[in-house]
């Protein structure tokens, strides 16, 4: 669960905010959601771009986000949903996220929601809805929603350096074109 394609994928999710090339769209959960020990509670998706996909339950920052727990195997993706139990041995935390996919570059995440169980939640000292982490460098600006990305809408009004990467809120330069001897 750590291939940069991983990476990229959900950096893309963060960054387009819209949801647009990823292959489903989930609907819940997402920011602002709690899961509760041993409540029932569901993933909902659209999209199917595959007839059958897996539902995981991830942790992490962003750029190594893990495996914690398959919640559904195998579901019909015209279903669109996956029912769920929460373990209450899940450790509470705010940086969880969920996938829906079956072959890795088809994985669409949730954005970063929480589970509440027996511990205290962490205190959130990052970019406000980013799993309680720092933006990092490849999304390195936290904008006034709380989401890291790389681009003006990021960048620009609202940003908050303290939480982006190296204190500024600035859009990274492109990447230097090759260099030529002559
Ligand atoms: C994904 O779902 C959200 C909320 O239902 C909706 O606003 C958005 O347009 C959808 N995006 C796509 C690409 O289907
Ligand atoms: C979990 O509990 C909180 C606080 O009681 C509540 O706001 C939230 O809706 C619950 N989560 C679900 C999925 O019902
Ligand atoms: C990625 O996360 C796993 C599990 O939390 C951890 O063991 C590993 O050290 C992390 N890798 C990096 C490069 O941070
Ligand atoms: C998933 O389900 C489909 C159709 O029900 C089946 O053909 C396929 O073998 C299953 N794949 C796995 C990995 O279980
Ligand atoms: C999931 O739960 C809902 C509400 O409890 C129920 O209506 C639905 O049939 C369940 N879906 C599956 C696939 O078990
Ligand atoms: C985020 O950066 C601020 C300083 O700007 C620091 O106080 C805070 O501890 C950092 N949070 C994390 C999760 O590293």
């Amino acid at each position: 669960m750590h291939s940069s394609k991983l990476y990229f994928t959900l950096a893309f999710l963060f960054v387009s905010a819209m949801f647009s090339n990823a292959a489903y769209n989930i609907t819940t959960p997402g920011t602002g959601v709690v899961w509760n020990a041993t409540e029932a509670v569901q993933v909902l998706w659209t999209g199917t771009d595959e007839p059958e996909v897996d539902v995981n339950l991830l942790y992490g920052p962003a750029d190594n986000l893990t495996l914690f727990a398959v919640l559904c195997s195998n579901v019909s993706s015209s279903l669109g949903e996956c029912n769920y139990t929460v373990d209450p041995s899940i450790p509470s935390g705010i940086n969880y996220a969920v996938s829906v996919g079956k072959l890795p570059e088809a994985y669409s995440y949730s954005s970063y929601f929480t589970i509440q169980t027996a511990n205290p939640l962490p205190a959130n000292t990052g970019c406000l809805n980013n799993g309680g982490y720092n933006c990092t460098q490849t999304l390195p600006c936290c904008s006034a929603s709380g989401y890291c990305g790389a681009t003006d809408a990021y960048c620009g009004t609202g940003c908050a350096p303290q939480f982006s990467f190296n204190g500024v809120c600035s859009v990274p330069p492109p990447p230097a074109p090759p260099s030529s001897k002559f």
